[in-house]
């Protein structure tokens, strides 16, 4: 498991390609997978604001898209003073490949703020559980 504060420096280099024009929100986000490896991503907006991509989305698709499908841990940033908190529809992202052991650190341009499972994040989750039995 590489150090959480390498995490977060992949999320903030990440956050700079942040194509936010709309919002001016600039998200940053890193997954270090099961596997060790790393996958990086950034909010990607749109002139039609639905169509939106999370920086968390992002990262999950990458990583996905690569055959992966565990999340050691993952690390989200914006710019301080806030602390990111991934959105609802994120957390649902971040559940989907998770398990009890995964953490989601949050934190800011000046770094580390806070570590959470995905429980706390998202309690009585829907999921594969429910549909694969
Ligand atoms: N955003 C993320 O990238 N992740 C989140 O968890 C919350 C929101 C982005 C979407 C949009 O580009 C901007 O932040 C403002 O909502």
């Amino acid at each position: 498991m590489i150090d959480k504060m390498e995490l977060f420096k992949h999320a903030i280099g990440a956050m700079k390609n942040a194509y936010a024009p709309y919002s001016k929100f600039h998200v940053g986000t890193c997954i270090e997978t099961e596997s060790g490896k790393l996958y990086s991503g950034c909010n990607v907006e749109n002139a039609a604001y639905g169509l939106t991509i999370c920086a968390e989305a992002c990262a999950i698709s990458k990583m996905a898209s690569e055959g992966e499908r565990q999340i050691k841990q993952i690390a989200v940033v914006i710019t301080e003073p806030d602390v990111a908190m991934p959105c609802g529809a994120c957390r649902q992202y971040i559940f989907e490949f998770s398990t009890a052991e995964t953490v989601i650190h949050v934190g800011n341009t000046s770094g580390y703020k806070n570590t959470f499972s995905i429980t706390e994040l998202l309690p009585h989750a829907f999921g594969k559980h429910n549909l694969i039995k």
